[in-house]
């Protein structure tokens, strides 16, 4: 039964580096131009921000560990902790990788396992909860 649901191959061994290369340059396109995204990325010129996340995103789906080799252990929530990330800093992040894997038309089932990932990992990011709540300072 498990097997006809859906495949077991890696989604890097499904859609290749290619296709993660196009998806991340599609990403920081739109990073470059999102106000409230923009902000948070500290250096001038994204381009090693962006190899930084391609790496990754072929590491984590099941590609080469370069990533690891050059950065060590992901610990993602460690990584961010420096940006303020609340729900809306979230949504934004996740609305320019939605459309990036629209743009670099990421097919199925590769396109619905990394929708997941991002959102929930982007979520777990979230580091100020606070910044969506509005409430009064004392
Ligand atoms: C699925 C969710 C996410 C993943 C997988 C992810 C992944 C990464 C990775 C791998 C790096 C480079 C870390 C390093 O090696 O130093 C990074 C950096 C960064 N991330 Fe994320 N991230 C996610 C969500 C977010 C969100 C929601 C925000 C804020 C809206 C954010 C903002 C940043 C910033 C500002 C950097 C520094 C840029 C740089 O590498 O120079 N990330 N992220």
């Amino acid at each position: 039964m498990s097997e006809s649901r859906h495949s077991s191959k890696s989604v890097y061994a499904l859609i290749g580096e290619a296709a993660i290369a196009r998806l991340i340059a599609a990403f920081y396109r739109r990073v470059k131009d999102d106000p409230v995204l923009r902000p948070l990325y500290p250096e001038a010129d994204l381009a090693a921000a962006e190899r930084r996340l391609r790496l990754f995103v072929v590491q984590y789906f099941g590609g080469p560990s370069d990533y690891s080799a050059e950065r060590g252990h992901p610990r993602l929530r460690m990584r961010h902790a420096p940006f303020a990330i609340g729900r809306a800093e979230r949504d934004a992040w996740v609305a320019a990788m939605l459309a990036a894997l629209d743009e670099a038309q990421i097919g199925e089932p590769a396109y619905s396992e990394m929708r997941q990932y991002f959102e929930n990992a982007a979520t777990f990011l979230i580091n100020r909860p606070d910044l969506t709540l509005h409430e009064p300072k004392p």
